[in-house]
């Protein structure tokens, strides 16, 4: 027998290939600031295979090297040796240029203070992480589109002072998520400790909504955190580092 395929199907199954074989790969990753004298190892020969699609929390004391390695993954600096392949891009050796495109398509970072725009408003914050990828209708819809996701329609035009702080860490994950839009099945969503700076309540809702969009959404979550019981309330395969190093991975 012989199947006809259109060419849509072929298209679909390439791109259903492609997130099944998209994965994040560290070889022998190492980080070592110089300040003058003294060096620090701050990420010590990691080696690490994260799946497109995984939820994973990192975990560590402080100066474990938790920001450092999410800065590395993210396009914010580069490896002092190793490789790191991030969805079959070696993002270790690009240029500032190419860094900045690679974080500006496939990146959306969510920081502990919430790092949004004080003089533009919940839609705008949204908006401007995605104006160069279409037309000012498109990108107002998906804008949108992801803050009605995050449960903020009815904030659209608020700046980010008339927000509280749940919220504002909504517009965050908002402009965040917004990207897989345009990112092919590749987005790499980095959070570094979202809710360390909320209180106890309305951090347990952004891990509700964090879960919730983890199921809902293609990308691939790094969630950054000391305090242990993120992992349980996300349900997520867990890194513990120390000292630059890998110490244990819940997947191994
Ligand atoms: N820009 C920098 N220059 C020099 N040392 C740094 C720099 N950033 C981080 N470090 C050092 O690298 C180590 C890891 O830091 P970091 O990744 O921020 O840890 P964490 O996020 O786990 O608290 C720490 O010892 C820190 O002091
Ligand atoms: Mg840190």
């Amino acid at each position: 027998m012989f199947h006809k395929y259109t060419l849509k199907d072929i298209y679909n199954v390439n791109l259903m290939i492609n997130m099944i074989e998209q994965s994040l790969i560290l070889n022998n990753v190492s980080k070592i600031y110089t300040m003058g004298e003294n060096k620090v190892i701050a990420l010590d020969n990691i080696n690490l295979k994260i799946n497109s699609g995984e939820l994973i929390t990192l975990l560590g004391p402080s100066g474990a090297g938790k920001t450092t390695l999410l800065n590395l993954l993210g396009g914010i600096d580069s490896p002092t040796s190793g490789e790191i392949n991030v969805f079959n891009e070696v993002v270790s050796n690009l240029s500032p240029k190419q860094l900045s495109d690679y974080r500006k398509k496939k990146v959306g970072f969510v920081f502990q203070f919430f790092n949004l725009l004080p003089s533009l408003t919940a839609l705008e914050n949204v908006e401007i992480a995605i104006e160069t990828f279409g037309k000012k209708e498109e990108i107002r819809k998906i804008a949108l589109k992801y803050l009605e996701a995050v449960g903020l329609s009815d904030r659209l035009d608020h700046l980010p002072s008339e927000l509280s702080g749940g919220q504002q860490q909504r517009v965050t994950i908002a402009r965040a998520l917004a990207k897989e839009e345009f990112a092919e099945g590749n987005l790499l969503i980095l959070m570094d400790e979202p809710t360390g700076n909320i209180d106890e309540t309305t951090g347990d809702q952004i891990l509700e909504l964090i879960k919730k969009i983890v199921a809902d959404y293609n990308a691939t979550f790094i969630v950054v955190t000391h305090n242990p019981l993120l992992t349980e309330k996300l349900q997520s395969r867990e890194i513990h580092i120390r000292n630059g190093k890998i110490i244990t991975d819940s997947k191994k």
